[in-house]
């Protein structure tokens, strides 16, 4: 049936629009499945329900049914959850961030490869994940031509409207259809040896089309919905997001007196969160003008920078607004079309184009050491918590790189700062500014030793601050003159840390799949 207000505007492609469940019976066992979706925006919402029941159906029968899911970034309960909760999903890339999946992935039940997201496509291309069987794709609609008008966020669409076998498109007339507009889908991206410069010189730039092109050979099934995003709340700041925020503040302040950034900054990344959302906050209020963007997610504190005339524009992949930041951004849609530019996310965290704009990353963290080596993804060093995101691309590349978090997790009981980071997703190479509620740690110019003093004095809590004095004046004297000074069998066990982590990983594996010998 076609609505009468449908947004299929294509009169060859109308006879493919069908029910969810007509579409899901057209992927089969072992696929590989593109979906869209970044952080909790424009991810296909009727499909993977009906994909679930479908595997569920053959479960009951008895017969196994999987397949691999890849998407921009993390999605929602109807996507992640529902698929990991039938246990329909084999491999999960490039990033998660749902309690089902991570539950499934620590016990062994479902694959997950973490990659940085600006190397996605480029992976896929040179087929090192497999041939990609199957794209699902939210669209905000589809023009007469039969071109695509892209949803609240675009992550890897292009790669898997371009690469699939088969495409299956959600027409959601929940999104508003004044997004149209506010895309720039970049199609002059090559593979080596041929690669172009990509020419963006300012985070505000155009170089590409308003629409996804999609062969429409290609389109086996539309199916026309009309249900919100995610749009999760976001918690006011508490007190530590806010000391966060102030000393964060207070330092770009200082750079700017010295004369090493402009007035306005340079153009900010921001990562997702709470800590984050605190920062943007600090920014509205705080002495800097005509800020400027280049990030991954716009979150609503960079809407009301926007808003109130702080940030001129913002470039990003992807929207993740709470239900008060959606209302505000329809109410003020035209406004904000003219100054936010959603580009898919290898460009949006293109190295080449962080590192040309001279952007300023601020992510979050898992724990540091003393050193300054970041862990974002993994608790002991063993469990995923989400994924390494966009943090790396951002961080490697970007001219100054902020890592950010409360000094101690878990209701006081673990330090964030660590003698030795159990995992580590960024090193010390590109680890330049931690900051903590206790204060920040500029770690430019400084050797391992000078580095280990500051992060101690400066970040850790007053509970951990003595032990980790301790533990590095014993270090010094096990290993005299040594560069980096550790003492290898103890760095690990740093109490109470390893009991509350312990507990936290022993947790997972509550239905554990045992994998005792992997050459077997
Ligand atoms: N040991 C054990 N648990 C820890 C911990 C530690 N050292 N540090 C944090 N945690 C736990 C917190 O207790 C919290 O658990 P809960 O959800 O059960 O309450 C959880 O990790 C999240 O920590 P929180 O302090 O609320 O910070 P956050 O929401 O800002 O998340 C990261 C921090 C690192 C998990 C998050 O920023 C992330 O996933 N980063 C990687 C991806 C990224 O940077 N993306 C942005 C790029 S654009």
């Amino acid at each position: 049936m076609i609505l009468s207000s449908s947004r299929v505007l294509a009169p060859h492609l109308r006879a493919k629009i069908m029910t969810a469940a007509d579409a899901a019976a057209q992927i089969p066992s072992g696929a590989h499945v593109g979906m869209s979706g970044f952080t909790g925006a424009g991810y296909p919402k009727l499909l993977p329900l009906a994909l679930a029941e479908r595997i569920n159906a053959h479960h009951a029968r008895g017969q196994k049914f999987k397949v691999s899911v890849w998407t921009g970034a993390s999605t929602a309960p109807e996507l992640d959850g529902a698929l990991a909760k039938v246990d329909g999903i084999e491999m999960r890339l490039p990033y998660q961030s749902d309690p089902t999946c991570r539950k499934r992935i620590n016990s062994g039940r479902m694959e997950y490869i973490d990659i940085h997201l600006s190397h996605v496509a480029q992976h896929v291309w040179f087929g090192f994940l497999g041939k990609l069987d199957i794209a699902i794709v939210e669209v905000a609609g589809i023009r007469e031509d039969g071109s695509l008008i892209p949803s609240s966020s675009i992550g890897n669409n292009k790669t898997w409207l371009d690469l699939a076998d088969k495409v299956i498109l959600e027409v959601n007339s929940w999104q508003d259809i004044r997004l149209e507009g506010m895309h720039d889908v970049y199609y002059g991206t090559q593979l080596p040896p041929h690669r172009k410069p990509i020419p963006i010189v300012a985070s505000g730039d155009r170089i590409g089309e308003q629409y996804l092109r999609c062969d429409p050979s290609k389109i086996v099934a539309i199916v026309e919905t009309n249900l919100p995003d995610r749009n999760s709340a976001f918690s006011a700041p508490d007190e530590a997001s806010q000391a966060i925020a102030g000393h964060i503040l207070e330092f770009l302040g200082h750079e700017v007196k010295k004369g090493r950034l402009p007035p306005n900054l340079l153009p900010l990344q921001s990562g997702v969160g709470n800590v984050a959302n605190a920062v943007m906050a600090g920014l509205e209020d705080g002495p800097f003008d005509n800020l400027t963007a280049y990030t991954e997610v716009l979150q609503d504190g960079m809407l009301h920078l926007l808003r109130k005339g702080k940030l001129t524009h913002a470039s990003a992949t992807a929207l993740s607004l709470s239900p008060d930041g959606y209302d505000e951004f329809l109410r003020n849609l035209d406004f904000y079309r003219e100054r936010i530019v959603l580009r898919p996310q290898e460009i949006s965290n293109h190295p080449e184009v962080i590192r040309r704009l001279g952007v300023i990353a601020m992510n979050g963290l898992i724990e540091a050491d003393i050193y300054g080596n970041v862990n974002s993804t993994h608790i002991t060093g063993t469990s995923i918590m989400n994924g390494i995101g966009g943090s790396g691309d951002f961080a490697r590349n970007s001219f100054l790189s902020f890592f950010m978090t409360p000094s101690a997790a878990k209701g006081g009981k673990i330090s964030c700062i660590v003698p030795m980071a159990s995992h580590v997703d960024h090193t010390e190479h590109d680890v330049q500014v931690i900051v903590t509620e206790q204060g920040l740690a500029d770690l430019r110019g400084l050797s391992p030793k000078a580095r280990a003093k500051v992060i101690i004095e400066n970040c850790a809590h007053p509970t951990f601050k003595p032990a980790l004095k301790e533990y590095y004046k014993r270090a010094l004297e096990y290993s005299p003159g040594l560069h980096t000074p550790h003492i290898l069998d103890e760095a690990l066990t740093f109490l109470p840390n390893w009991m509350a982590n312990k507990a936290a990983r022993e947790a997972w594996r509550e239905d554990a799949v045992v994998q005792a010998d992997v050459w077997r």
